[in-house]
């Protein structure tokens, strides 16, 4: 299996070590998040060693050409089409055959064999079908962005990942100036990979060390906060889970969570009363990822308990002190997956007391790690500010 290099570390990552030769990928997000300006990059670093195509039915070519010059790339030597029906762009890639065609978007395309609008769910379908098929035949890479629309996710790239090979979405804050691209699906790579980037005046460029991203610069410590030690795709990561658990006005308690499972806050504030007998009933409580990440892995359920008990306490946890591992219904705490590479990535950080699960604990003593390796909740809450 051969691999493009895309000129971008981070992008590379997400796509499992490079864009595969022949694959198609769709790559989807919020309208002025930066997908245009991730591809029109990765297309013009392509197109030194591979005959490239960039469709565009959203902006002329003249248009693209400027962004192209914003960008620092030559965009005169960047073949440009802007064209919305499907056939002359079929036609376009069995003349030129180029190694890798950009669809920018898919929404706007069409095909004269339908009757429906562009845009329709009907025409996106037959359109990413058809341009999948023709990648298939003749061996050559289609990227597709999508645009996720906001209430008719119906027309929206959700409906065309079956049909592909690799899924990326952009994720994050958009008011920050930080990019996420997140594997949802890769057939050649690991899911839940992420790319990290910052959108500066001259394109998205790759943030090398994104640890920092996810954690607040506090002078000292606060309450209500715990760093985790997460893993995403490949790469181990420390976020910072914030909590906030106040008296509650009135009769039904507030639960909200911005960036992690809202469903599982409410399984881990069970257990947390249940087997370590702290209430929250008469609480609102609201959690928050910082920088915008969002974690799907269970093993942030004792970064979140902690910094619910930290803020209900109003006491800080102790600095330098990182954790991971999934809690059970029973009060157990399950250990995570690549437990190793996680204390190393705190390691580096500066992060030395590691509250962990038990399972995870190494085998040998880590230098310049403190582990505190235990398998029940309530240990854990004792051994965090002791
Ligand atoms: P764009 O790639 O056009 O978004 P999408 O294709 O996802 O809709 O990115 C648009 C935003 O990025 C726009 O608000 C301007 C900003 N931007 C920069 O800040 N620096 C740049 O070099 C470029 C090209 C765009
Ligand atoms: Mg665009």
């Amino acid at each position: 299996m051969q691999r493009l290099a895309t000129g971008s570390e981070e992008f590379d990552r997400v796509l499992g070590g490079g864009l595969v030769e022949g694959s198609v990928v769709l790559i989807g997000g919020d309208p002025g998040i930066g997908k245009s300006t991730l591809l029109l990059q990765a297309l013009a670093h392509l197109s030194t060693g591979h005959d490239v195509l960039y469709v565009s039915g959203e902006e002329s070519a003249a248009q693209i050409a400027l962004r192209a010059r914003r960008l620092g790339v030559d965009g005169a030597r960047l073949p440009l089409m802007a064209e919305i029906e499907l056939e002359r762009i079929v036609a376009a890639i069995e003349e030129r055959r180029p190694a890798v065609t950009v669809i920018d978007s898919i929404q706007t395309l069409y095909s004269s064999q339908l009757q429906s609008a562009p845009g329709s769910v009907g025409q996106v379908r037959e359109c990413a079908a058809q341009l999948t098929r023709l990648s298939k035949q003749l061996g050559l890479a289609v990227v597709m962005i999508g645009h996720v629309t906001k209430e008719g996710t119906l027309a929206g790239p959700r409906v065309l990942e079956h049909i592909v090979d690799t899924v990326l979405y952009f994720e994050g804050d958009t008011h920050s100036s930080f990019r996420l691209v997140r594997a949802f699906k890769n057939r050649f790579g690991a899911v839940n990979e992420l790319g990290v980037f910052a959108m500066t005046d001259r394109g998205l460029r790759g943030v090398s060390n994104p640890s920092a991203l996810f954690l607040s610069q506090h002078d000292r410590q606060v309450a209500g906060s715990c760093v985790l030690v997460t893993q995403e795709g490949t790469r181990p990561l420390l976020v910072e889970v914030q909590a906030l658990v106040d008296n509650a006005q009135g009769g039904h308690p507030r639960r909200l969570s911005v960036g992690l499972e809202q469903n599982r806050l409410a399984m881990l504030l069970a257990v947390l009363h249940r087997h370590a007998g702290v209430a929250c009933f008469d609480q609102d409580v609201f959690i928050n990822a910082v920088g915008g990440v969002r974690i799907n892995e269970p093993a942030a359920d004792l970064a979140v308990i902690l910094a619910i008990v930290s803020s209900l306490r109003n006491r800080p946890l102790p600095r330098g002190f990182a954790v991971f591992g999934e809690v059970g219904l029973a009060g157990e705490i399950r250990p995570a997956p690549r437990g190793q590479e996680r204390l190393r990535e705190s390691l580096k950080l500066g992060f030395s007391r590691l509250l962990i699960p038990k399972a995870n604990a190494p085998k040998r003593p880590l230098e310049g790690i403190e582990a505190i390796a235990l398998d029940r909740l309530d240990e854990a809450l004792d051994a965090a500010w002791g």
